[in-house]
């Protein structure tokens, strides 16, 4: 997959490219990342990427020429239409970025992820030229560079190879939509504190049992807003049950 990324601060994405999964990912050719410096594409001498907001108020909005004349160059350069790739914007006031959105991205050849910053964006970039705004939660950052590289990340390690194994997002989609059970590695005993039992068993039944039972006590504690759309058996929604959630019975 190639990822064109349209930012103010190409340097910013330098570390987390290079480290980890991800760096390993694009040494070997899963993922490309082309970055793109906003402002090579200011349209005076001074580099001048932002102006005051029209009608007053406090701080800048990004000028409409660059960002139309960058993204139209990297659309243009291999002969590209506006609708052969999402045109990506972060900003807060985007659709929420989940887990099956980083699914569905991954499946597509490419994408551009256009990051704002400062007061936003100038309105006509969002009406013309973006195809989706994307945000990565509720709370405000000082511009889309953190969460463009979010959006990354998530989307990297659903690509097929990136991961060392294709065991853990086989067992991370059968588990879709609750949260992950506890896990635990030697030594059995630490400080006094004991490794469950169970999982020194050697029964894999029983094993597979207690961690989706703790998957779903867990989601019931922390995030019982999950149990609504995650996929549950019966017998799940009996466990649940019995251990108080209402919603068992809808
Ligand atoms: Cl995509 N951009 C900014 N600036 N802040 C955010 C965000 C994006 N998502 C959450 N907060």
């Amino acid at each position: 997959m190639r990822i064109d990324v349209v930012t103010l601060f190409p340097g910013m994405f330098e570390g987390p490219l290079a480290a980890g999964v991800l760096g390993r990912g694009l040494a070997r050719g899963l993922l490309e990342v082309r970055l793109h410096d906003l402002r090579q594409f200011a349209t005076d001498r001074h580099g001048t990427v932002d102006d005051y907001p029209y009608g007053g108020g406090a701080g800048m909005v990004l000028k409409p020429e660059p960002l139309f004349a960058v993204v139209e160059q990297i659309l243009a350069q291999d002969g590209s239409d506006p609708g052969d790739l999402p045109v990506i914007l972060l900003t807060p006031q985007g659709a929420p970025f989940t887990q099956s959105m980083a699914i569905e991205l991954a499946l597509l050849p490419r994408m551009m992820l256009v990051c704002g910053r400062y007061e936003g964006v100038d309105e006509r970039v969002r009406e013309h030229l973006v195809t989706r705004e994307v945000s990565v939660g509720d709370y405000v950052l000082t511009g889309g560079e953190l969460a463009a590289m979010v959006i990354v990340d998530a989307v990297a390690r659903c690509l097929p190879g990136v991961l060392g194994s294709t065991d853990s997002t086989t067992e991370e989609s059968f588990a879709a939509g609750v949260l992950e059970y506890p896990h635990y590695t030697r030594p059995a005993v630490f400080r006094g504190w004991e490794v469950p039992e169970v999982l020194l068993s050697g029964n894999h039944g029983l094993v597979a049992r207690w961690r989706r039972e703790q998957s779903l006590l867990r989601t019931l504690e922390r995030r019982p807003d999950l149990l609504v759309r995650a996929t549950l058996t019966p017998s799940d929604r009996a466990f649940l049950a019995a251990h108080g959630w209402r919603g068992a019975l809808e």
